[in-house]
């Protein structure tokens, strides 16, 4: 009896200490900071803490203020607005929690209270390296649960974290060229040629506005308000013109950071090269806080823009025939130095009687002039296409006459992004070899027609890769997951739901998802073949650390034991996540 009483005491001591120990600090706490360490806090960053509540909140039951909600309301959609709120995501199912019934849905009632969701305590403002220091080491030595926030642009929910502080890094918006740049430790005469430093909030739009400026090109994303230093680069980062000079993350020369001991260093190809390697694709919000990144910047040229539309009535099964012929020519047109997007829409009703099925791609072959060359390159799909029954072509090529005027003409369309909504997506990415394959591009075509588009539902394929991501491989050795340089496309869709949609439903959603729809894309170049853009991927993919990184992933999980021992910087669905619970607040044993 006296015996098991003890083995039960001990039992019940080994069951709650984990609780405790091994989770993160958290408000109802005694080891939450006091009043005065906050302040402290804000002491030491200039007074740019913030007690922060979601957005919406003022919308909302005693917040209810009516000015200032439909201040609110106004900018919902407006990813320029959010990315600069403490307060917000881009996604509002990553801002609540609704596993905890934490929601602060601007669509619920009124009367509705609201929750805090994921939505961090408090927020730096940072603007210099030391602020970021001091919230890094005030985050550790607490034990607090720590988000960094850019754009908050995440799909897969990384830039929010329930009971956090949140760095946020979007004022920092330095921009500096150089002509000749020299790495820190490289040896004389080993200088990389014209670049340009990035703070740690700089967006694509202002890249964009700036390498302009200055008659250089650069390569980045198609977004205004994506961070051109967060994550984007860091998870590798594709590029429109990505077959022309590679991924972002390929350009990439020296980050300064800030590591989980609270330390800044500089990380390129002479020293700690090792956080160099994980920084460009291991993922953002992972090794520590990036505080400034260097590219390298390319001389301005022309461009040839080509269009092929691909239209059937709705329904018609050449459609999938039709995408078919486009996926078996993507390589010669990916090869010729074409990369760029297509949207297909399997069921695009055009007004209250009429719906087609319908492709429209927008492919970019930067350094060209010769757009009658373009016309012969797309003849043999063109010709193909018109001799199927049912199917419409338009093909159109032009030129334009700087990479400047074609991103702000062709990607860059109003001043924002339009975010906002509850979305989660679904991708893969599909090999060379499988579309160059003799039944890759029909097998591809059958298994994407099982799936479900509802009206108006789109899919995207990012023909972002081949080209020079292909060439890179054999020159760069970093994170990036080894598939993009077999890549052709990354081809994805989203499942989206709303304000009423239950936690039941959502469920389902993601169920099927993971379920159903990504073993069905998977299965048309084998389970275990490629993998999925870690930064443009279903929020609960199973066995992420293969989709994402392939054999990459050992020795990035040892980096991150190595960099971040005690798991300062966890990141949704990022190296050694799998360690802690989903929200990041306890290890999971
Ligand atoms: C409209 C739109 C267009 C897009 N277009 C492209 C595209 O063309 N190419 C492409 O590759 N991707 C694209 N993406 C995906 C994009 O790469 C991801 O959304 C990415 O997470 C954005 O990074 P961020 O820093 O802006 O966002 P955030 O959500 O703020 O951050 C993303 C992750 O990085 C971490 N992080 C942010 N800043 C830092 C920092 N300074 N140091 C360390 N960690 C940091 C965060 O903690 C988080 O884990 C697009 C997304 C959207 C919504
Ligand atoms: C931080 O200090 C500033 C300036 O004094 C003040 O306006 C702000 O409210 C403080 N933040 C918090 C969380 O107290
Ligand atoms: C967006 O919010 C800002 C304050 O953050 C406000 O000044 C502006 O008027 C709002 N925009 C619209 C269109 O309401
Ligand atoms: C990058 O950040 C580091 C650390 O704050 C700083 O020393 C350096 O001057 C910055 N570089 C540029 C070009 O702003
Ligand atoms: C911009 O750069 C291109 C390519 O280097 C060059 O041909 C062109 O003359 C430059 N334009 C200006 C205005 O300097
Ligand atoms: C729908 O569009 C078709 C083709 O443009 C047209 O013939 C038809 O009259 C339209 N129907 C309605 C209801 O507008
Ligand atoms: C393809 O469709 C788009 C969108 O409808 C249109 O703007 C474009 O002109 C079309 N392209 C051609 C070559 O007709
Ligand atoms: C970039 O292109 C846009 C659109 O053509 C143009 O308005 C802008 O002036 C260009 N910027 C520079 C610096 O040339
Ligand atoms: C699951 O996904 C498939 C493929 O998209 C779809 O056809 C089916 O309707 C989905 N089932 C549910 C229950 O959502
Ligand atoms: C909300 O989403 C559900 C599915 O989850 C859908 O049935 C409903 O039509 C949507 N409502 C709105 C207003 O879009």
């Amino acid at each position: 009896m006296h015996k098991l009483f003890i083995l039960y005491l001990f039992a019940s001591i080994a069951s709650a200490a984990p609780s405790t120990s091994h989770c993160r600090c958290r408000p109802h706490e005694s080891c939450w900071p006091s009043k005065q360490k906050w302040s402290g806090l804000n002491d030491t960053i200039q007074g740019n803490l913030i007690a922060v509540r979601p957005v919406a909140s003022v919308c909302h039951a005693a917040e209810f203020d009516q000015a200032a909600c439909k201040d609110v309301t106004n900018n919902w959609s407006d990813s320029t607005w959010r990315a600069a709120q403490p307060g917000a995501g881009q996604w509002e199912n990553w801002e609540a929690w609704p596993e905890r019934h934490q929601t602060c849905y601007i669509g619920s009632a009124q009367n509705t209270a609201c929750g805090q969701g994921r939505i961090s305590l408090y927020s730096a403002k940072v603007q210099t390296a030391s602020h970021v220091q001091k919230a890094v080491r005030f985050a550790s030595t607490h034990n607090l649960r720590l988000a960094i926030k850019n754009s908050g642009h995440d799909f897969l929910g990384r830039s929010t974290a329930p009971g956090s502080l949140q760095i946020l890094t979007n004022g920092m918006k330095d921009i500096k060229f150089v002509s000749n740049f020299m790495p820190v430790g490289a040896p004389k005469g080993k200088g990389e040629g014209k670049a340009v430093t990035l703070s740690a909030g700089v967006n694509l739009a202002e890249l964009y506005k700036a390498v302009a400026e200055h008659n250089v090109t650069v390569i980045a994303g198609a977004s205004h308000t994506v961070g051109a230093a967060g994550g984007y680069i860091q998870g590798g980062g594709h590029s429109p013109f990505g077959a022309w000079k590679g991924l972002a993350s390929d350009n990439a020369l020296e980050f300064e950071v800030v590591t989980a001991d609270g330390n800044l260093v500089t990380a390129n190809a002479y020293q700690n090269s090792d956080l160099f390697w994980a920084l460009r694709g291991g993922g953002g919000g992972t090794f520590g806080v990036v505080v400034n990144v260097t590219v390298r910047t390319f001389p301005e040229v022309p461009v040839i823009v080509a269009n092929v539309n691909i239209t059937t009535s709705a329904g018609d099964p050449q459609f999938w025939n039709a995408l078919t012929e486009w996926h078996a020519a993507l390589p010669g047109l990916n090869n010729a130095g074409g990369s760029g997007y297509y949207f297909g829409i399997p069921d695009m009703p055009l007004n209250a009687t009429i719906s087609v099925s319908s492709v429209i791609s927008l492919l970019m072959f930067p350094e060209h002039t010769d757009t009658s060359a373009i016309d012969r390159l797309y003849a043999p799909l063109v010709k193909s296409l018109q001799s199927m029954p049912g199917v419409t072509v338009q093909y159109g090529a032009f030129g334009l006459p700087t990479m400047n005027s074609t991103i702000q003409t062709m990607l860059l369309e109003g001043n924002a992004d339009t975010t906002s909504g509850m979305t989660t997506l679904v991708s893969r990415l599909y090999s060379k070899d499988l579309l160059l394959s003799k039944d890759g591009p029909s097998r591809l075509s059958k298994t994407w027609s099982s799936l479900r588009f509802d009206p108006g539902q789109t899919f995207i394929g990012h023909v972002v890769a081949g080209g020079a991501v292909a060439a890179n491989g054999n020159k760069i050795d970093s994170a990036v997951n080894p598939a993009w340089r077999k890549a052709v496309v990354h081809l994805l869709y989203s499942r989206s739901w709303n304000a009423t949609t239950t936690l039941a439903q959502q469920h389902a959603i993601i169920k099927n998802a993971t379920e159903v729809e990504i073993p069905l894309i998977r299965s048309v170049e084998g389970e275990d073949q490629m993998g999925a853009y870690l930064n443009e991927a279903h929020p609960y993919e199973p066995g992420f650390q293969r989709s994402f990184w392939g054999d990459n992933y050992p020795r990035l999980y040892t980096l991150k034991q190595k960099w971040d021992p005690k798991g300062l910087f966890i990141a949704r669905k990022g190296v050694g996540s799998e360690d802690w619970d989903d929200a990041g607040l306890c290890l999971s044993n």
